[in-house]
């Protein structure tokens, strides 16, 4: 073989140039590029508050500005567990410019063996503060002309007022839920207690709780989040993964809290997170305004305040039957005036607790108590503050002569029973 000539070495050299170093400078190009880029067309916001996150069996929700941790913004989302692969946030600006990094994802601790849990996915960045659309990417490599679809970036002022003091976050609706009598006088004993606001999340509900929803919504009270999580997952009607089964805990009731904490952090000074047949009744104070005002400046370095549960069964009734009014007489649902026998204390049994939070305290929550927090937790002591709680009940042995009589509802009875009646005729509900 020839002896190869110094231009032959040189071209060869050239096509070794050519063959592989520029195809890498082109592709960390592409990356580099791929990392900043403008969209062409409009930005597609999603239209239901569970979207899919492409490429990925996991799901976002709602997306918000954390102004307590640096340029940070948190997805609240449902995590596949098994199947946590690296995720990159994707966050546009007014112009269109968007900017991919990589999301830092932190499921929550408390998923009771669930597949899925609620998580935050969180993205940071010094862009962050400019971004008013974000999305979840499984991939970093995204050209300008791609069809995802972002979420708008929510709470993006910080406010010092809210437009609320007391709001309520009811976690879930779902089955054929029609209890609409405790439905309505536990909304007007809120209103009567000094709540403005009260965000349900509705999966589904019955015909007749339907229209007061409806009502509640017309009068401004009532702001209801549709979620559909039945179309997404096969949602577990119980807390257990063992004994319920089911992809995610409880019709998604970790996610919504949490949605709804992020949702009133500048709306409302107090977010009170209960069931829907639950009342955190103050029972020292007359409205929920004085109860907060003394505790507050007692605790004041408190944002969360846990109020122990107590239950009040719906199979002991009062005996004078005062409030067994032909009026109510054939609507479905408890009548929760009837019941005033409260369950003792068990021995070694904790009652479980719900809250009222400050929700600029609060970074993730649970049911009873919160997961992540700022400030201090304080125990709202028994004869202060608890729940009214009427549903079948957890010591069905017990004669009434073993349960205490509570008559706490009935100090409202003046005004609650023509609340309800008013509430019941603007839904069309009232035969007469
Ligand atoms: C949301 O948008 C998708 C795609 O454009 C559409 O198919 C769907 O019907 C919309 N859903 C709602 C609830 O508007
Ligand atoms: C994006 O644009 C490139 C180049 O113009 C094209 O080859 C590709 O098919 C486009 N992708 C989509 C999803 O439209
Ligand atoms: C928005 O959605 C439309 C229709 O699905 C799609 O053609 C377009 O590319 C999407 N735009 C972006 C920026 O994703
Ligand atoms: C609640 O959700 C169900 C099922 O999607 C729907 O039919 C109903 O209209 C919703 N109710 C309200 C008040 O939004």
């Amino acid at each position: 073989m020839e002896k190869l000539g110094t231009k032959q070495r040189v071209i060869i050299a050239l096509c070794l140039v050519m063959i592989i170093i520029i195809p890498r400078l082109m592709h960390r190009a592409t990356e580099e590029f791929s990392t900043k880029y403008h969209i062409h067309s409009k930005i597609n916001e999603s239209n239901t508050s569970i979207t899919l996150i492409e490429g990925s069996p996991h799901f976002m929700v709602s997306a918000f500005f954390d102004h307590r941790e640096t340029e940070t913004i948190r997805i609240i989302s449902i995590i596949k567990r098994d199947s946590l692969k690296p995720l990159y946030c994707v966050y546009c600006n007014t112009q269109k410019y968007c900017q991919v990094g990589k999301a830092d994802v932190d499921t929550h601790s408390d998923h009771f063996g669930f597949p899925f849990v609620a998580s935050d996915v969180l993205c940071r960045g010094k862009y962050i503060h400019d971004a008013t659309h974000i999305t979840i990417s499984t991939t970093s490599v995204i050209s300008g002309n791609h069809s995802k679809v972002f979420l708008p970036v929510r709470n993006r002022q910080k406010t010092d007022w809210f437009r609320y003091d007391f709001t309520v976050c009811i976690s879930n609706l779902f089955g054929k839920y029609n209890n609409v009598l405790q439905f309505a006088q536990t909304m007007e004993m809120y209103k009567l207690l000094g709540v403005q606001r009260v965000v349900i999340y509705n999966t589904s509900c019955g015909p007749d709780l339907e229209k007061l929803l409806q009502h509640y919504r017309r009068e401004g009270i009532l702001e209801v989040v549709q979620w559909p999580i039945n179309q997404f997952l096969n949602p577990s009607p119980g807390w257990n993964f063992e004994e319920h089964k089911g992809d995610l805990h409880y019709y998604g009731q970790l996610v919504t809290l949490n949605e709804c904490i992020y949702r009133n952090m500048y709306q409302s000074k107090y977010v009170l997170l209960n069931d829907i047949d639950e009342i955190i009744m103050p029972y020292k104070y007359t409205s929920l305004p004085q109860l907060m005002e003394i505790l507050q400046k007692e605790q004041p370095g408190a944002g969360v305040f846990l109020i122990e549960n107590h239950i009040f069964p719906k199979t002991q009734f009062e005996d004078s039957g005062k409030f067994k009014r032909l009026k109510w007489n054939n609507l479905p649902g408890i009548n929760i005036l009837e019941h005033i026998y409260r369950e003792p204390d068990r021995k070694n049994v904790y009652n479980p607790t719900k809250m009222i939070v400050i929700p600029r305290n609060v970074v993730q929550t649970s049911v009873h108590t919160t997961l992540k927090h700022y400030g201090e937790v304080f125990k709202v002591p028994f004869d202060v503050c608890r729940i009214v709680h009427v549903r079948v009940p957890l010591q069905g042995s017990l004669t009434k002569e073993q349960l205490f009589e509570d008559k706490r509802l009935w100090e409202f009875e003046g005004d609650l029973v023509p609340n309800v009646d008013d509430a019941l005729q603007k839904s069309s509900l009232l035969k007469i």
